[in-house]
């Protein structure tokens, strides 16, 4: 059983980190307001919502079979806490970082309503750091795993795609949405 649920952290958090990627590249895309006839931004917006639902889902199973299964000794307050678990505490440290991130991101979103733009917005650029912090943490935490030549092959796969979504969307115009929203926060809101 022990075993089992070993495996099924590792597996669970080789899933998570491409549903990560394409849950950022989605919101680059949506966020620099692209669209067209075949994906208008409503589409786009909820696809992004649910992947981003479907990492989190992922990376509770991920945490929690960690947690279950004795050998490591993990607790549940290192899956929030950065660097005081027993167990590799850079690394894990590390994958809560991404947790704390990946939280704060879902629960704002789940609150937007309720809080000003420019905290959901904060909260969310904060979220970006969340991509890279977790690809860190996969490949030092990872072991005898993050040399297979699949596991680096998914991880350079996942760097070029979000570093291409954010070359993209730096050269692309921005939308008149977008200057429309800057020069009414340079106005002083
Ligand atoms: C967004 C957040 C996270 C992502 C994307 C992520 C992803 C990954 C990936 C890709 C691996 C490597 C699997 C392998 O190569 O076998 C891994 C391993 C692992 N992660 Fe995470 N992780 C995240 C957060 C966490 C958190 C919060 C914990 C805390 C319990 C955690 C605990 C572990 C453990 C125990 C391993 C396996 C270590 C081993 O095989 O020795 N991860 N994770």
């Amino acid at each position: 059983m022990g075993q089992a649920l070993w495996f099924a952290s590792r597996a669970t958090g080789l899933v998570t980190l491409p549903l990560l990627t394409l849950s950022v590249v989605l919101g680059v895309i949506g966020a620099a307001r692209f669209a067209t006839p075949r994906w208008p931004r409503f589409t786009l917006a909820a696809l992004h919502r649910n992947v981003a639902l479907l990492t989190l889902l992922f990376l509770v199973v991920h945490v929690a079979s960690a947690v279950i299964d004795p050998y490591a000794k993990i607790g549940w307050l290192d899956t929030v806490l950065p660097f005081v678990s027993v167990y590799q505490p850079f690394w894990l440290g590390l994958g809560a970082i991404a947790m704390d991130l990946v939280l704060a991101t879902a629960l704002t979103s789940m609150a937007r309503s309720r809080i000003t733009p420019r905290t959901w917005r904060a909260v969310h650029w904060a979220g970006y750091a969340c991509w890279p912090v977790a690809v860190v943490h996969g490949l030092g935490i990872g072991g005898a795993d993050s040399s297979l030549s699949w596991v680096i092959a998914l991880n350079v796969l996942c760097a070029i795609a979000v570093l291409a979504a954010l070359l993209w969307r730096l050269r692309r115009q921005p939308h008149p949405d977008l200057t429309a929203r800057r020069s009414a926060t340079v106005g002083g809101r």
